[in-house]
Formats: C-alpha cells, structure tokens, sequence
C-alpha cells in the first residue's frame, strides 16, 4: 500500500535584481507544512523579499501565515485621527475615503524610503502585505539591499559610523504625516524615537546591513548637528541607489513579505482617484545589535 502524501512543491524564483524572489506552488490559505515553511524560510534568508502571487487570503489566513515566522506585532499608531476598532494586528494601508473617513493609512502619495517601525526599540523582523486593490499604474512598491549597501558603502562613510547608533524619529509616518500624540521637532537633536546601531547584525543569517530606518529627522547623537546631517545625508544618497534596489507592480492577490533588518521600502505616488487597498501585518523582531 502506498500512502499518498501531497506535497507543496516550493519554488524560489530570484527576481534577477538586488533582491526578491517569487515563491511558486504555494497556496497560503492551507496549513503549510514543516517542510513547506522551512523551504520558505530558507528562500527568504536568500533573497531578503519573498512575493507570492495570486493569492485570496482572509485576514486570518494573512494572519497565520505570518505567525510562522513569528509572533505578531500591533499595527503602529494611526496619522489619521479615526482607528475605529483600535489597536489591531492588521493595518489597512490604503488611500480609500468611505463616508468621510479614510478606511486605511499612508494615502495615494508616495513613501519615501524607510523601515517600518524602527523607531521603537524592538522594530519588527519582518511586514507582510497583501494587495486586495490596485490601481492601474502607480503605488509600485521599491525594495532596496542594505547588506549591499553596506558591503558597497564607500570605506570613509564605514569609518564615520563605526560604533555609532542612530536615533530613529517616531513622530512622523513614511508618508510624512505627524502621528496623533506627537509634537513636531524641527531640530532633529531633539529628536524623539529609539537609537540602533548603524551597521546591525542580522540575528538569523549573521551578515551585518546599513540600517537607517528613515532619513526625515534622524540624528547620530554624539555628533554636532551639521556634522550628523551631513553624514546621514551621504549615507541616504548611497543607500538611495537604484542599483541597490527591486520594484514590486502590484497585482490583487500579491503577497509580499519582507526582512526590516536587512531592506528598506518606498511607495511611488499614484492617482488618488484610483483604489488602492491592502492590508499589512507586523511580526516582532528583536533590539537591533
Ligand atoms: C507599508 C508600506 C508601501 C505600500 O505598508 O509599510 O510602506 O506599497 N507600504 O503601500
Ligand atoms: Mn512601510
């Protein structure tokens, strides 16, 4: 007699740029099986961003499968003043108005480059997001390689943060909007948000990445502002190469998950008048060292 098993055939498909894969012959609405989650976790030490197409996943699903890496992580605080059902796992990232309340976060203009949630002091591992609607064109989403970034960063920026830490600015999201309870701080020596070293070492793979979480703000305490500013400016114009960088087009039913300890993201603009709609979880990470 001969048991049956099926099986989940994983295929990682590099994207051919900086990074990114898409995960094939996976359907993330089932149970995934050990061997299944481990293939993916392998794929995704590899390639930094994992896309899984054509999916149709409940926020439950979207839910469990992220638990596999993971515990989740609180959806970080709103800009918009509504969060009707407060707090939650789940972040609605989405520029749809309905009956006078924005349903979702970040808008229609774009992201600039960053890190989610760096700003405190245990950001997470990873984001997973996944497209219900999406716009025609537009709202394409850039990954970027911040061990490349590293490895290419020229040797006297390297020495410039050797040993330093930078404090990250909680005030404001990527799209550049105060987050309810913030003051705004002009002088980024006051800066409030969590300081992580400059080169981190990622706790799974061992490979040290620049981490800069996002540029608006930011001060490398220790040194005098102009001094600081310059150097995060030349640390972003480096870090900002497109060389360095792989640029999702949405499709409904996309899922992607990415590594915050090792890539940065970004959002181009797109019609506001279009429908953009996908929801987001967090899985916690660990203090960045
Ligand atoms: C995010 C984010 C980009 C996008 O959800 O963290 O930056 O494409 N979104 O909407
Ligand atoms: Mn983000």
């Amino acid at each position: 007699m001969t048991a049956v098993i099926e099986r989940q055939r994983v295929v990682a498909r590099p994207t051919g740029g900086a990074l990114g894969a898409d995960i094939e012959g996976v359907d993330l609405a089932q149970p995934l099986t050990q061997e299944t989650t481990a293939a993916i976790k392998d794929a995704w030490a590899q390639n930094l961003v994992l896309r899984f197409r054509g999916q149709r996943l409940s926020d439950d699903d979207l839910m469990r499968f992220s638990r596999q890496f993971g515990e989740l992580d609180w959806a970080p605080v709103a800009a918009t003043t509504d969060a009707p059902e407060g707090r939650d796992y789940v972040m609605v990232v989405s520029n749809v108005v309905e009956n006078g309340k924005p349903i979702g976060q970040l808008g229609a203009y774009e992201a600039v480059w960053h890190t989610d949630m760096s700003y405190v002091a245990e950001p997470p591992q990873a984001s997973a997001l996944y497209s219900l609607e999406v716009p025609e064109s537009g709202g394409d989403t850039g990954f970027s390689n911040m061990y490349l970034a590293l490895e290419r960063l020229p040797a006297e920026l390297r020495r410039g943060i050797e040993g330093r830490v930078c404090r990250h600015d909680a005030s404001r999201n990527s799209a550049g909007e105060l987050r309810r309870g913030y003051v705004d701080a002009p002088d980024p020596s006051q800066t409030v948000g969590a300081d992580h070293p400059l080169v981190r070492t990622h706790p799974v793979t061992g490979k040290k990445a620049l981490f800069l979480g996002r540029r608006r703000n930011a001060y490398i305490p220790g040194l005098p502002l102009a001094e600081s500013e310059a150097l995060l400016d030349a640390l972003w114009d480096h870090a900002s190469r497109p060389e360095l960088a792989w640029y999702q087009q949405w499709r409904p039913g996309d899922l992607v998950l990415w590594d915050n300890r090792c890539v940065m993201h970004r959002r181009d603009a797109f019609d506001p008048a279009a429908r953009r709609v996908m929801h987001r979880t967090q899985i916690k990470g660990d203090r960045p060292y």
